[in-house]
C-alpha cells in the first residue's frame, strides 16, 4: 500500500501534526516506539485521518514528517538505502539539553545534517518553529489573518510541495529558501523562532490603494 503523508513521533509535534491533518481531512500514517497499539488513544482523540502505523512502514510514505528527538533521527532515516527523492519534512530542532542552546554541528544546519544521514532524500524544514500547542491551533485566527508557518530546504519544489500542504492546512507558508541560507532564521535560536506570526490578506486596485483587509471594510486612516 501506498502510503502518501506519515508522521513518526507522536508527542507534543506529532500530535499538533496530526491534528492538522484531521483538520483538512487528509489521511496521515502515524508512527512512534511505542509501536500502533499505543496510538489508538490518539487516534480516538484526534479521529479517523490517524492512522497508527509502525515505524518500517511509514518510513516508506511519500512525505515523511519527522517529529523526534533530533538524537533519534539518524537511527530511522539510516533504515532507508535510498529515500529515491521522497521528502523528509523535518520538525525536528538540534538541541544542546545542558543550556537549552543550538546543538554545535560544526556549523551545519540541522536539516542539512539530516540530509546526509538520509541518502537522496529532499529534506524541507517545516513546522517546528514554534511551539506545539501554537502550531496545534487552527492557523486562521477567524479575525481574516492566517498563522505563518516557514519552510526552508535547498529543493524548491519539494518546498513547494510543503507549503501546498500548509496551504491545506490553512496556514500562510513562507519559504526562506535554502537551509543555510535564509532558513537559518528559523533554525531552533534563530529570530523567528519561538513566535506566532500572523499574517493579514492585503488587498487593492493600485499600489497606492494596496492597504489591509479587514473585517467590516477598509478602516479609515487619518
Ligand atoms: N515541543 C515543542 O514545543 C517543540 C517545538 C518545536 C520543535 N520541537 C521538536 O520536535 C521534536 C519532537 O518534540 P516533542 O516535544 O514532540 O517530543 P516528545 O513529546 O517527547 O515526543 C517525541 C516522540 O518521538 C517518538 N520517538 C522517539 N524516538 C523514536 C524512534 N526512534 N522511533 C519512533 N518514534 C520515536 C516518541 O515515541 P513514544 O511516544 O512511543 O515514546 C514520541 O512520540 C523534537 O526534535 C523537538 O526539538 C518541539
Amino acid at each position: 500500500m501506498v502510503i502518501k503523508y506519515a508522521i513518526i513521533g507522536a508527542g507534543a509535534i506529532g500530535s499538533a501534526l496530526g491534528r492538522q491533518f484531521t483538520r483538512a481531512g487528509i489521511d496521515v500514517a502515524v508512527a512512534a516506539s511505542r509501536g500502533p497499539a499505543g496510538l489508538t488513544s490518539l487516534r480516538e482523540s484526534l479521529g479517523p485521518h490517524i492512522i497508527p502505523t509502525e515505524v518500517r512502514d511509514a518510513l516508506t510514505a511519500e512525505v515523511v514528517a519527522l517529529a523526534v528527538p533530533f538524537e533519534s533521527v539518524r537511527g530511522l532515516v539510516e533504515q532507508v538505502p535510498d529515500w529515491n527523492r521522497r521528502i523528509i519534512v523535518d520538525a525536528t530542532n538540534a538541541i544542546d539539553y545542558r543550556d537549552f542552546s543550538p546543538a554545535d554541528l560544526g556549523g551545519r544546519e540541522s536539516s542539512d545534517v539530516i540530509a546526509e544521514w538520509a541518502k537522496n532524500a529532499r529534506v524541507v524544514k517545516a513546522f517546528g518553529s514554534t511551539w506545539a500547542k501554537v502550531l496545534a491551533r487552527d492557523p486562521d485566527t477567524g479575525e481574516g489573518g492566517r498563522r505563518v508557518t516557514f519552510i526552508s530546504g535547498n529543493d524548491p519544489t519539494a518546498n513547494a510541495e510543503v507549503a501546498s500542504l500548509a496551504t491545506q492546512f490553512g496556514f500562510e507558508p513562507i519559504d526562506l529558501g535554502r537551509n543555510d541560507a535564509g532558513g537559518r532564521l528559523q533554525s531552533f535560536g534563530g529570530p523567528l523562532t519561538g513566535h506566532s506570526f500572523i499574517s493579514q490578506p492585503i488587498a487593492g486596485d493600485s499600489p497606492p490603494e494596496m492597504d489591509l483587509v479587514e473585517r467590516g471594510g477598509p478602516t479609515a486612516i487619518s
